[in-house]
């Protein structure tokens, strides 16, 4: 199965810096060995909406609200988002699940809008530090699933991203045996629950640790922050 590489950006680039970086990128983009996705903020996803018309290249939003408009300060909509052209809905994020605190029954509500309007989630997972060196690992991505995918669908699309919260802007990636064995379990749990997704892994993704990371079993791509902020560094993990 083709890979996916997606760039999630996170509260950088402007309109103007998001429109320079995708015309560079779309020089190099014939290098890339999968399917690429990036996440701008959601004010610049209409100049990448522009850049990206037409050449194979998706993007999506970091995140939504769980319904389509409404007396929601401050919230975007996963239908506009769908009206531009965006293909896939970020959702789950440990940076919203801690900042923000979104739970995993809102969660579940939002895979399952994404679903409905057509717009493929990319349901993110993981754990923190404490919770793996207190071997709860299993049991909290077993519930953020359950309760994640509670109300999806598993006739439709659906991408999962494994994201380790220790290993997200630290520079402490997941071993390749942790990686590995992690995936697996997910797969599993996946499986069980009915549904098949690729299992993309994020965590201080970079250009010299991303091929022996996408070796291993049952990854299906990668989700990065930092390194997909160049072109020089994202073409690299996306050609590995
Ligand atoms: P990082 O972020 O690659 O900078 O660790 C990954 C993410 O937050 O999705």
């Amino acid at each position: 199965m083709k890979k996916i590489f997606a760039a999630n950006w996170k509260l950088f680039k402007s309109p103007q810096e998001t429109r320079s970086f995708l015309n560079s990128f779309k020089k190099v983009f014939s290098q890339a060995t999968g399917e690429v996705v990036f996440f701008p903020p959601a004010i610049s996803i209409e100049a990448a909406s522009e850049c990206l018309k037409g050449s194979g290249i998706h993007f999506g939003a970091q995140n939504c609200h769980a319904q389509v408009q409404g007396a929601f300060t401050g919230e975007n909509s996963a239908q506009v988002l769908k009206e531009l052209g965006g293909t896939y809905l970020l959702i789950g994020h440990s940076e919203r699940r801690q900042i923000f605190s979104e739970n995993d029954s809102m969660i579940g509500e939002k895979v399952a809008l994404a679903q409905n309007l057509g717009l493929i989630p990319m349901l993110c997972i993981g754990e923190t530090l404490e919770e793996r060196e207190s071997i709860h690992t299993f049991r909290i991505l077993e519930t953020q699933l359950a309760l994640g995918l509670s109300k999806a669908d598993p006739s439709k699309p659906l991408v999962v991203a494994y994201e380790p919260v220790w290993a997200i802007g630290t520079g402490k990636v997941a071993t390749p045996e942790q990686v590995s064995e992690t995936h697996t379990d997910v797969y599993n749990i996946l499986q069980r629950l009915g549904f098949t997704a690729p299992i993309l892994y994020g965590g201080s993704v970079k250009p010299d640790n991303a091929s022996n990371l996408l070796a291993q079993s049952h990854v299906g791509g990668f989700l990065v922050g930092g390194a997909s902020l160049e072109v020089e560094s994202f073409i690299k993990i996306a050609s590995t």
